[in-house]
């Protein structure tokens, strides 16, 4: 960072010292190719903050693959997928669990974790797939289909979570759905990742009608458009994607999924086919990579900002909160999820 005499106060209201230059300097290292200079002041007297207060009060933050860089690379120490992070979050000795994410991976953490406490940066940080589906609705459809058990997606609330016999994230949905040994299963509540799972195995699923609002806005005429000029292009979706998208692709498969086939394989150039911002924290670890990005950002990760996750450590608010009997069921079910290898 450029030297400076008197120090600059950005709009936060934290002024950007010496100190915090100087201790934050090799954090904005790992971030530059993806976070301008010039907003470097704004974020870096947060980071600082937050990652001192981390230490004092023995607490973690996880943070998922769609969070903005800042927050991913400078303050997260834990980081992944959604089935990264419930197995982290069942595993962590911190006393506190600050979750940057939305609401779901917070009960799921919270109840994989209930003697410890799980605060969210903002509790309206929710999910289009969460929201498709209710408790009351997973017993009609056990009604109706008595015979299939229940996969429920890790997208969806505990009360939901806690009507299901075994959760799965989109990492694992054809392994979970095939270890059931069942002919036919209810697949709650992402009818994309459904199709998707129903392509890849001979058992039969019961589809839901919920979507994510972030990743079916994707058409397979958009990808065609971005990949016309280039030709040569890696092209990695995500299975929340509809299947005429999902067609389109080189690769399926959760996020973690597509930052390993970018490790792994190196390609020269790649079109992330997910939240915006997973591209850009890619793209920090890979310079020699390009990467063409089309921008569908997830409003609710974006209500996770640094001065949220502050106030949160600050005061352990907004905490989560499961009805025990709800969250003893739901646990139930991540669980069965978790002990499938
Ligand atoms: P994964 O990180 O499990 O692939 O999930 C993506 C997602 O949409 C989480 O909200
Ligand atoms: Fe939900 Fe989609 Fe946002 Fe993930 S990206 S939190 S599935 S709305």
């Amino acid at each position: 960072m450029t030297p400076f005499d008197s120090p600059p106060v950005p709009p936060s209201g934290l002024p950007y010292t010496k100190e915090v230059a100087d201790a934050t300097a090799a954090l904005y290292k790992k971030v530059e190719r993806v976070i301008p200079e010039i907003e470097w002041p704004v974020h870096a007297p947060y980071v600082h903050a937050i990652n001192r207060l981390k230490a004092e009060k023995n607490a973690v933050i996880l943070a998922h693959n769609y969070m903005t860089p800042e927050i991913f690379h400078c303050v997260g120490d834990l980081v992944g997928d959604s089935l990264a992070l419930a197995r982290m979050a069942a595993e962590t000795e911190a006393d506190v669990i600050v979750m940057a994410g939305v609401h779901f991976m917070a009960e799921t953490a919270k109840m994989l974790s209930p003697e410890k406490t799980v605060v969210i940066p903002d509790v309206r940080a929710g999910c289009s797939l969460a929201e498709s589906i209710t408790a009351e609705d997973v017993r009609l459809m056990r009604r109706r289909y008595p015979d299939a058990p229940v996969v429920t997606y890790v997208n969806t609330s505990a009360e939901v979570k806690a009507e299901s016999d075994i959760c799965c994230t989109s990492a694992n949905a054809t392994k979970i759905v095939e270890s059931l040994g069942a002919k036919r299963v209810i697949f709650l509540p992402d009818e994309h990742l459904g199709r998707h799972v129903a392509s890849q195995t001979d058992v039969e699923i019961i589809l839901w009608r919920g979507a994510c609002e972030v990743h079916e806005r994707f058409t397979a005429e958009q990808i065609r458009d971005y990949v016309k000029p280039f030709g040569d292009i890696a092209v990695l979706a995500h299975p929340e994607c509809p299947q005429d998208v999902l067609a389109e692709a080189n690769y399926v498969g959760s996020t973690a999924g597509m930052i390993d086939y970018v490790g792994n394989r190196k390609p020269g150039r790649v079109l992330l086919v997910t939240e915006c911002s997973m591209s850009d924290n890619v793209a920090a670890e890979h310079p020699d990579i390009e990467f063409v990005r089309p921008c569908n950002l997830c409003p609710h990760m974006k209500r996770i900002t640094l001065p949220k996750i502050l106030t949160a450590l600050q005061t352990l608010e907004p905490r989560v909160e499961i009805d025990p009997a709800v969250a003893a069921r739901g646990r139930q079910a991540v669980e069965n999820m978790l002990a499938v290898r």
